[in-house]
């Protein structure tokens, strides 16, 4: 049964019958927002995130954290009660995380984006490039080519998100998504502005540039695959566990020998390639925009790996091999 905290304070929140306690603070003003009585102390992060939900149903689990320390780390929905360092009554920070929305609409919109943005551009739909050049085709067939690179990516994207990725997070800040869109969105007119311009010239070693270009951009993208696939087998459905990744019998997966994100390097690659092949401003810039989120994000994760287990492969890098 629930009781009213000593001071009155917070709300009251009903908990299932059992021995601890649970009070739930405000992180930033320490003020009681509720106090669970009797939890069981094998319930888990998730089902006090459900209970405080009860008489705050504004904040539904997924906005929720719950931490131990007001400017600590989140703890997991997994995470039971018994085994965090808490006495019998455990005093848990809350912090609100804001409206949430799925990870899959978020993705779908980041990447179906891109996708028709450039299309438009490859199109030349009036008011782009003026009256004379509407609904046009350029002459050059790198600009074709380029096209068929750029909507492949962004539809192997949109795919994998829906069939291939596992992901242990079902939501993401709803902010987050119009930062995220600007990105892709405003990189992807940028880039097809100047490729699909009428006054665009192709790279200066012609074919052989493209085809260079081509092979890297063709090799990365079937590696990017299959780092996906190999991180989808780690996991199975409907769980969120996290294991070492291992190189499989799949070549393009021994990158796993050297880097801990290999799927960011091929990511990379695959920009590098397209920035060979149409020699253009704008996608260098893009690359080495997404290469320097990608590097703080594989060092982030190597550094969780290297936190998490003690056996991890020493040789690993978090994203390029010996170097970074
Ligand atoms: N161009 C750019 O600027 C840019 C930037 C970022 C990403 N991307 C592209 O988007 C792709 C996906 O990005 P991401 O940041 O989501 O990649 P990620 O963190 O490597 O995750 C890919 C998937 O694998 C799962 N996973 C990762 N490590 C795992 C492990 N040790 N055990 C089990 N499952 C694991 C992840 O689940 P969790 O939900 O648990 O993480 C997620 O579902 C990248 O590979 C890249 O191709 C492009």
């Amino acid at each position: 049964m629930a009781r009213l905290p000593a001071d009155g304070a917070g709300a009251v929140c009903p908990g299932p019958t059992a021995s601890s306690a649970v009070e739930i603070l405000d992180a930033k003003t320490r003020e009681k927002l509720c106090f669970l009585d009797k939890v069981e102390p094998q319930a888990t992060i998730a089902e006090i995130k459900t209970l405080f939900t009860k008489t705050h149903p504004q904040w539904y689990p997924a906005r929720q954290s719950l931490r131990l320390d007001p400017k600590g780390k989140s703890l997991k929905d997994e995470d039971v009660l018994q085994k965090l360092p808490v006495g019998t009554t455990a005093t848990l920070f809350f912090r609100d995380l804001g409206a949430q929305i799925s990870w899959v609409t978020v993705f779908l919109t980041e990447y179906a984006g891109p996708l028709f943005i450039y299309l438009l551009f490859y199109f030349r739909v009036p008011f782009i490039y003026g009256h004379k050049y509407d609904f046009t085709s350029s002459r050059h067939t790198v600009v074709h080519l380029a096209c068929l690179c750029h909507s492949f990516h962004y539809v192997k994207r949109l795919l994998e998100t829906l069939f291939v990725h596992r992901f242990s997070h079902g939501t993401m800040p709803l902010r987050n998504i119009f930062k995220n869109c600007t990105y892709y969105w405003g990189f992807a007119a940028w880039m097809a502005y100047y490729i699909n311009h009428p006054l665009y010239t192709p790279p200066t070693y012609g074919s052989q540039q493209v085809k260079l270009a081509l092979t890297i951009f063709v090799i990365c993208q079937l590696g990017n695959f299959s780092i996906h696939m190999a991180l989808r087998d780690l996991r199975p459905a409907g769980s969120k566990t996290r294991k070492i990744p291992y190189p499989t019998k799949n070549p393009f997966t021994w990158l796993f020998l050297l880097v801990s994100c290999p799927n960011y390097t091929y990511e990379v690659g695959s920009w590098i390639g397209f920035a060979i092949m149409t020699q253009c401003v704008p996608v260098a810039l893009f690359s080495l925009v997404g290469f320097t989120q990608m590097t703080i994000w594989a060092k982030g994760k190597h550094r969780s790996y290297l936190r998490e287990f003690r056996d991890y492969p020493p040789l690993r890098m978090p994203i390029i091999p010996f170097l970074l």
